[in-house]
């Protein structure tokens, strides 16, 4: 007897997300639901912490979809993302992550507000550089969100600097936003939807 194909059988085009960020690849599944798999680096055995040597958004997202293209010969796209805050110069920019000298979100927003102590002028703005590498043709996707820097941490949602960023328009932080109140206005959201909407131009989405 043949079998009936179910809603729940249907199977997923898979697409990679160079990215070892749980955050991110939640957010990025969820706009993504039912549409594509996404694949982390860990989903495809990648261990690899992929260099981000580029000294622009643009060359360091790059670098990530490359990798994986490379090694794994798997269709993928990587993210670069990060804060620029204006009184300092676009600071910390590609250094986001590590701005503080390591990987620690508090150590980061601490030396922010530091830095950032006596200036009233609080503007700054998070961008994500998404970079497709599709049938080994790359295109680019940019996302802005601008806001002001609180001077001091509030809210437990999310990673990194979204305790100190006030979205414009708004008057809480991200991290005091549910994720899918953060996804509507995101830089990567913003970012996330222009690629959706290329794969739908493009690749029979
Ligand atoms: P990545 O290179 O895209 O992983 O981002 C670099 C760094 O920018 C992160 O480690 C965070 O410190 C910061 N960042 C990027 N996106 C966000 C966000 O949505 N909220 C808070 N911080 C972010």
């Amino acid at each position: 007897m043949g079998s009936i194909a179910k809603v729940g059988d249907i199977r997923l085009k898979e697409l990679v997300f160079a990215t070892n960020n749980a955050y991110k690849a939640a957010e990025v599944s969820k706009l993504l639901a039912g549409k594509y798999k996404i694949l982390t680096l860990k989903d495809i055995g990648c261990g690899v912490d992929i260099p981000e040597t580029g000294s622009t958004f643009e060359d360091n997202a790059a670098l990530k979809s490359l990798y994986v293209v490379t090694h794994y010969h798997l269709d993928c796209f990587g993210d670069d993302s990060g804060l620029e805050v204006e009184a300092l110069n676009n600071a910390p920019g590609i250094y986001s992550a590590r701005y503080s000298g390591n990987r620690s979100d508090q150590g980061n927003m601490s030396l922010l507000l530091n830095n950032m102590e006596g200036i009233e002028h609080r503007s700054a703005r998070f961008r994500t550089v998404i970079s497709l590498n599709l049938n080994n043709k790359n295109f680019f996707f940019e996302g802005m969100v601008s806001g002001t820097i609180r001077k001091e941490a509030i809210g437990e949602q999310g990673f990194g600097y979204d305790p100190v960023f006030e979205p414009l328009g708004h008057d809480r932080t991200f991290a005091q936003m549910s994720t899918n109140e953060k996804n509507e206005i995101s830089h990567r959201a913003i970012a996330m939807k222009k690629l959706i909407a290329f794969l739908k131009d493009h690749a029979g989405f």
